[in-house]
């Protein structure tokens, strides 16, 4: 087992092989100090590298995290302008970081309704890091989990349509097949910091049956400390995916 970057104890198994994670609370955290809201997204850039690093290193294979919903283009233009600032420097910025510790990038959501400048990072730093294999991050930036099953659920239309596909012989894994995750495994384990107990339009298809693992800590003051606690609770879960707890110790 791999040395914690923390420090701490290395965590027993089970380790999810997916984390989704809502990174939520950097407005509070900024407000809390009198500051601008945008001070907490800026913040915010800390904990993704502490999380990128804590998963590589624990051999965690999949990483998606929620960065901006599709409900979240109705903020102030000033913030949104600020975010998007924020997303294109520290893509550039960041990318070393990201080959180095073998991370491949892509993104989910409606990334057409981003900016051009935007756009062509996205597009080469998802090229520059398509050879690595320790760790699958997806960011989901213009991302809603109800966009997403709709976008599926028309490309299936369209393929019935062309006679391609009889609907009465759809399964779920075609289904899965169209959805912005096609190919992951489902997320194991759902975080949400910044103490809101909620889905948020997040994954609504792939987080059927993932554990759900809420903390009040501020996105902006999330740890590698904290992460690993939620890997410890996840390892305490029994998950029986609708069977009794006899058939699944059995
Ligand atoms: C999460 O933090 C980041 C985004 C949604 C872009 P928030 O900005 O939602 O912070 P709070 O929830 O208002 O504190
Ligand atoms: C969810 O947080 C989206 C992201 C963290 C990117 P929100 O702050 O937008 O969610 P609500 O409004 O509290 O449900
Ligand atoms: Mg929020």
């Amino acid at each position: 087992m791999q040395p914690s970057p923390s420090g701490l104890a290395a965590i027993a198994p089970p380790l999810p092989r997916h984390v989704a994670i809502v990174m939520d609370g950097n407005g509070r955290w900024a407000l809390g100090q009198g500051r601008e809201r945008s001070a907490g997204h800026q913040s915010g850039l800390g904990p993704v590298r502490a999380v990128i690093e804590a998963a590589a290193q624990h051999g965690i294979g999949a990483l998606t995290l929620f960065a901006f919903s599709s409900e979240n283009w109705a903020r102030p233009a000033g913030e949104v302008a600020s975010l998007m600032n924020l997303f294109c420097e520290s893509l550039d910025r960041e990318l070393p970081l990201l080959q180095s510790k073998g991370v491949r990038l892509r993104f989910i959501g409606e990334l057409s309704l981003l900016e051009a400048r935007l756009r062509t990072r996205i597009d080469a730093a998802v090229a520059a890091t398509a050879g690595n294999e320790r760790l699958q991050l997806q960011v989901a930036i213009s991302y809603g989990g109800r966009q997403d099953i709709l976008a599926a659920a028309r490309r299936i239309a369209a393929r019935c349509e062309r006679g391609e596909l009889r609907s009465s012989e759809l399964t779920e894994a075609q289904f899965a097949g169209e959805l912005a995750l096609a190919g992951l495994p489902d997320p194991d384990l759902y975080i949400r910091t910044g103490g809101e107990q909620r889905i948020s339009n997040f994954l609504l298809w792939n987080l059927a049956y993932a554990e759900l693992y809420f903390t009040d800590t501020l996105w902006p003051d999330f740890s590698a400390a904290d992460f690993e606690l939620a890997l410890r609770h996840y390892a305490s879960r029994q998950r029986r995916f609708g069977l009794t707890g006899a058939q699944v110790a059995g």
